[in-house]
Formats: structure tokens, sequence, C-alpha cells
């Protein structure tokens, strides 16, 4: 991933401001970047080069960061410690903080357009209804809903995970479809997208009990701000068999797929098998 995280730094060389330092805080600051893994996996499976997916990677890499900034504000999560720094409103103040993750999002759309132009128009589409509010947003909205409730049904839980973490993993590997022209597969990466969002979702629930802040590099206050996940709602191990279960439905459908997907299940490996 070296060479993908080098083109990244490239995105942030631009005139300098408040702002723009902030971007590059949060944006630069040491991500697992499984959004653009998964994209550039899939990409590579299909036969295409690595390099015709580093804007759309960029792209996404910069909506999931901004969502991070913003998911860290004190009128949300409130928290201090992201990507092993301060979070960016801590290292900057609020202010900023919004602006920066105002910018990233415009930023996103700008980036994506370094794409084979025949192929920006479906980006834009997958992008934006993936972070919009019937994506990423409604997941975010889902999940200050359910705050402090007690009566989350299981349905509810599936939902929040699928729109606040799948939306945007489901982006990476619609783009990858997209840009190797093989819509054919656009759906069934949706499916898996999606169900990879539930299932990552739910290692975050179960890290942020049993890990550590240091080994995570964030804030772990789900329980602090009384947060609905499967862990407080199931239990661990219920929540780890649903981890195990969704994988091999995962793997499943990716055999379905029009490619040998060696890379992508690698990543599932990685992703399955995560500490942080
Ligand atoms: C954190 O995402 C927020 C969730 C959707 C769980 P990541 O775990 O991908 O965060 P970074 O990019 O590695 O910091
Ligand atoms: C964040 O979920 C999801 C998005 C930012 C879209 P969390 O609130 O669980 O993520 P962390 O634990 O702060 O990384
Ligand atoms: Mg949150
Ligand atoms: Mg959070
Ligand atoms: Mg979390």
């Amino acid at each position: 991933m070296r060479d993908f995280e080098t083109w990244l730094q490239r995105t942030m060389d631009k005139p300098d401001s408040r702002t723009r330092q902030a971007m590059s805080y949060a944006l630069l600051a040491p991500g697992k970047r499984i959004r653009p893994a998964l994209l550039l996996a899939a990409l590579e499976d299909y036969g295409c080069p690595r390099q015709a997916g580093y804007p759309a990677a960029a792209a996404l890499e910069m909506i999931h960061s901004y969502s991070l900034i913003h998911d860290d504000l004190p009128a949300m999560d409130d928290d201090d410690l992201r990507r092993g720094r301060p979070s960016t409103h801590r290292a900057f103040d609020e202010a900023t903080a919004i602006l920066a993750g105002d910018a990233l999002l415009t930023q996103a759309f700008e980036t994506v357009l370094g794409c084979d132009r025949s192929k920006v128009p479906e980006l834009v589409e997958i992008l934006s209804r993936n972070a919009g509010a019937e994506g990423m947003i409604l997941g975010q909205t889902l999940d200050l809903g359910a705050e402090g409730a007690r009566d989350i049904t299981f349905a509810q839980l599936e939902d929040i995970d699928r729109y606040k973490t799948g939306c945007l993993i489901a982006a990476a590997l619609e783009m990858a479809a997209v840009l190797a022209g093989h819509e054919e597969d656009q759906e069934t990466m949706r499916d898996i997208g999606l169900m990879l969002g539930i299932e990552f979702q739910i290692q975050d629930d179960i890290l942020d009990v049993t890990s550590t802040e240091e080994v995570m590099g964030k804030s772990l206050s789900d329980r602090d701000r009384e947060k609905s996940t499967f862990v407080s709602t199931l239990g661990l191990n219920p929540a780890r068999d649903m981890v195990k279960d969704l994988d091999s439905r995962i793997r499943l459908l990716a055999r379905s797929l029009h490619m040998e997907p060696d890379r992508l299940l690698q990543v599932f490996d990685q992703l399955l098998n995560r500490s942080r």
C-alpha cells in the first residue's frame, strides 16, 4: 500500500491554510486504509492495474476520514483520540475540524475526476449514494438515535451497521467492479460490502470492550455513551459467532464474482484476524 500512500499524500499538496493543515492531519494519519485496500485488491483480481483505482480509493479515504473527524466531535461521540493521535478538534479546534471534514468531502469529488473519464459519472453516483443521507449519514443518524435506548431489535442493529459502516465499504467494491468494466458484478459487490461492513462494525464493537486505546489508537467510549451494539445487546460470544458466520457467507459470495478473488480473500483474512 506504500505506492497508494505516496499518491494520497500528493493530493494534499495544495496552498496552505489552517483548514488544509487539519485535513492533512486527519487524512494522512496512520489509518488502516481498508477501503482502499479492498478496492485495489478487487481491481487486481479483475486483472486491472492498481493505479487505475488510486483516485477512487483516495476519494473514498477522504470521505471516510471526514466521517471520522465529525464522528469524534463533542456533538457526536466526543472522542479525544483517533489514529493514535489527538482527534482533529483536539489538535486544532472544533470549527476547524468541521471545516476540514466539509473540505475533505468536497475534495473527494474533485479527486475522483482523476479516474478514467468515461467511468466518472458512475463513480460519483456510487460515492454520493453511499456517503449521503441514504448511506453512511443515515447510519450515523440511526446510531445517534439508538444511544441509550433499551429495546433495540436485531434488525435495527443490523441496519445501523449496514449503513454507518457497510455503505462506504460497499462503495469500495462497487467502484472496483465499475472501473474494471464488470458492472454485472456490481450488485454482488454491494452485497459483499454491506455484509463486510456489518462484520467489520461488530468487530469494532467487540474490540471496543476487549482491546485498549493504545492498541486501537482511538478512544473506546461505547460503554460511557451507552451505545447500542451487538455486543451490548447479545453479549461477546454471540457477537463473535456472527463475525464468523458473516465471514463464511462473504467468501461464498466472492466465489460467484467474475474473477479469481485471490487478493480479495487475502484482505478478508486480514480483516477477520485484525487486532485494531
Ligand atoms: C473506524 O474505521 C470507524 C468504523 C467504521 C468502525 P476504521 O477502523 O477503518 O478506521 P481507520 O481508517 O483505520 O482509522
Ligand atoms: C463510526 O462508528 C462510523 C463512521 C464514522 C461512519 P463508530 O463511532 O463506532 O467508530 P469509532 O469507534 O469512533 O471509530
Ligand atoms: Mg459513532
Ligand atoms: Mg465514534
Ligand atoms: Mg466504534
